[in-house]
């Protein structure tokens, strides 16, 4: 169904999230993903799972409500962008309710909610990330007074039909990570060897790694290590596997002193035959634009894949004087 070109907004009423909006928000993200003729989003059952978790502490989530529709989600939340704090702001508003006049009863009290938390943490930064074939929100978010980053997250996809032999090299071997005992060392050495995060981005938080392999189906072989027959780890692979369905390998790290000898292909490759003899359709991996691995991924047969790119926006937490973002001062104050 076409929304109406205006909504009347007296009829609009912003409120908090709650744990029980997983049905409608699920909804409301499903047809923006129609809308844009793409794929992805979560299901009603992993948006129940996702409200379950402490997923925004720290932070807070808004809806905006038309009856007892659900015509607008935002949240904002702690997080990270290029190795430094950032107020992760997120929003979807239904097709019809974009409208300055309209989107504003969510958007000013969420940008201002955002900037609470900033000043709560001392953050500088609030940080959007939108699919590049969402059209949609980008107007949004300038009006809010946010600027486009030059560096975009690239996705990519392998069919997995001709995989690149890469075997280790000599003296290493694969083995599944030994979890959840040695989740936090992995998720140390991941956070070492995210050396440049400028140009390489953030690695994986640890309680997204609870959440995956808390996922029903999941296994060890999502998370691999390769150690030395000393026991020393000297890279890992990190995969978000949804039984069934297209794979997400999510991260790849190689420690600096055993870079360049061939062992993130090897993790990749070896993953790789794992998803296809598994049976996935597809294995999905994304990158910052600036990250070196594009090349590795690329010469393993990963394609660019418009679908899972991503643009990046950006606002410092003052209110600028020659930003136009069409709010109230009193929202940004
Ligand atoms: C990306 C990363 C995993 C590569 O690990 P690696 O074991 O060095 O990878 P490989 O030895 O298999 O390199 C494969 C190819 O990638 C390219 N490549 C990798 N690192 C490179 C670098 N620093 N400069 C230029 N090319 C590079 C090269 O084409 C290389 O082949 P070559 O050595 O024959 O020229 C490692 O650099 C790393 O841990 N980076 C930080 C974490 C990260 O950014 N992960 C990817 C995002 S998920």
């Amino acid at each position: 169904m076409t929304a109406p070109e205006t909504i009347p907004a007296d009829d609009l009423r912003v409120r908090p999230l709650r744990q029980a909006d997983a049905r409608g928000v699920a909804v409301l993200v499903a047809d923006y993903f129609t809308e844009l003729g793409t794929i992805g989003g979560m299901s009603v059952e992993q948006t129940e799972q996702l409200f379950a978790t402490s997923w925004l502490e720290g932070g807070c989530g808004l809806v905006l409500e038309n009856g007892s529709e659900i015509t607008g989600y935002g949240f904002v939340r702690p997080s990270r962008w290029k190795g430094s704090d950032t107020v992760q702001f997120g929003l979807t508003l239904k097709q019809g309710y974009r409208d300055r006049q309209v989107h504003r009863i969510l958007t000013d009290p969420l940008l201002t909610a955002a900037i609470e938390v900033a000043r709560e943490h001392r953050i500088n930064n609030i940080c959007m990330h939108l699919r590049v074939c969402d059209t949609c929100h980008p107007p949004v978010m300038l009006e809010l007074g946010f600027q486009e980053d030059p560096v975009s997250m690239l996705g990519f996809s392998h069919d997995l039909k001709a995989i690149p032999n890469r075997p280790l090299p000599q003296g290493l071997r694969f083995r599944p990570a030994r979890l959840p005992e040695e989740s936090p060392a992995l998720m140390d050495m991941m956070a070492s060897v995210f050396d440049d995060r400028d140009r390489q981005g953030e690695p994986l938080a640890e309680s997204y790694l609870a959440l995956i392999a808390a996922k029903p189906g999941f296994d060890p072989e999502q998370m691999l290590v390769v150690e030395d027959s000393n026991g020393m780890v000297a890279g890992s692979i990190i995969d978000a596997t949804a039984p069934g369905g297209n794979s997400s390998i999510l991260q790849v790290g190689v420690r600096r002193d055993h870079r360049r000898r061939g062992i993130g292909s090897a993790l990749v490759s070896r993953q790789l035959n794992w998803l296809k003899a598994r049976g996935a359709g597809a294995a999905l991996a994304g990158m910052f634009s600036t990250n070196i691995a594009a090349t590795l991924f690329w010469r393993l047969g990963f394609r660019p894949d418009p679908q899972r790119t991503f643009r990046f926006f950006l606002r410092d937490t003052a209110p600028a004087a020659n930003q136009n973002h069409g709010g109230t001062d009193d929202a940004l104050s």
